[in-house]
């Protein structure tokens, strides 16, 4: 009897235990499981999502672009290439600002080869820099990127193409008098040289909401 009572004992000893270990199991699997989604939650979009911060991300891009490039023609039909450099010198980030305020969003335009030091890419848009210009060497296409950092904040990147109407002050001018007024406001520029189509840098929108 005592035997067999011992024995009933230790098996709802053992019961205990075992259950005591799935549960305990149950609830490490379980946290595992919500770390893992609420990590996902933080660090994936969807590609809904994706989409959505794609077009409007290009939309500001577009905007900008037209914004800088209107203002940067006025001034170059009014006063030539001298008028038209201070201008991009003083209003250039006063331009972009007014459309970022509007869109609740941080506008930059950096590059690899960088004229003004103040639109130097941080560690993010160096990575994007360098990511375009492999790109380019592999002859593949360069598309804008959306990227979630570890904060949760958005960051939308475009590749930035020359055109004919940037070469006067980003084409071959070396020693050229433009040369000279650009050197003069900065003498560190590494933004010429440039051909009709080259790869000019990356717009970095960083969505604010
Ligand atoms: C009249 C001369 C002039 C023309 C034309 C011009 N730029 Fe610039 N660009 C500048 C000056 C000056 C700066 C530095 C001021 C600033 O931060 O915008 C600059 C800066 C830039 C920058 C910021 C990165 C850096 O190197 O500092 C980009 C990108 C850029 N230009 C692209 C273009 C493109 C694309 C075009 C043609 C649509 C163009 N530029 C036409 C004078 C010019």
């Amino acid at each position: 009897m005592v035997g067999l009572w011992v024995g009933r004992k230790t098996d709802i000893n053992r019961l205990n235990n075992h259950i005591t270990y799935l549960m305990k199991n149950f609830f490490i699997t379980l946290i595992a499981i919500i770390l893992f989604t609420s990590c996902q939650k933080e660090n994936k979009l969807s590609d809904k999502e994706i989409a959505q911060y794609i077009s409007k991300g290009k939309e500001i891009g577009k905007v900008t672009v037209q914004k800088l490039g209107g203002n940067l023609m006025k001034h170059m039909k009014s006063g030539g290439i001298k008028e038209a450099i201070p201008f991009c010198n003083t209003n250039a980030n006063n331009l972009t600002n007014e459309i970022a305020n509007k869109y609740h969003v941080s506008i930059k335009r950096t590059s690899h080869k960088l004229r003004n030091e103040a639109n130097k890419p941080n560690k993010e848009e160096k990575i994007v820099l360098e990511r375009y210009l492999a790109q380019i060497k592999n002859g593949e296409q360069l598309k804008p990127k959306i990227e979630k950092d570890k904060n949760g904040k958005v960051h939308f990147y475009a590749p930035m193409k020359l055109q004919g109407k940037c070469l006067a002050c980003h084409g071959d001018i070396a020693n050229t008098s433009t040369d000279s007024i650009i050197k003069s406001l900065y003498p560190n520029d590494k933004a010429i040289g440039f051909k009709n189509g080259d790869f000019r840098g990356v717009l970095s929108v960083t969505f604010n909401e």
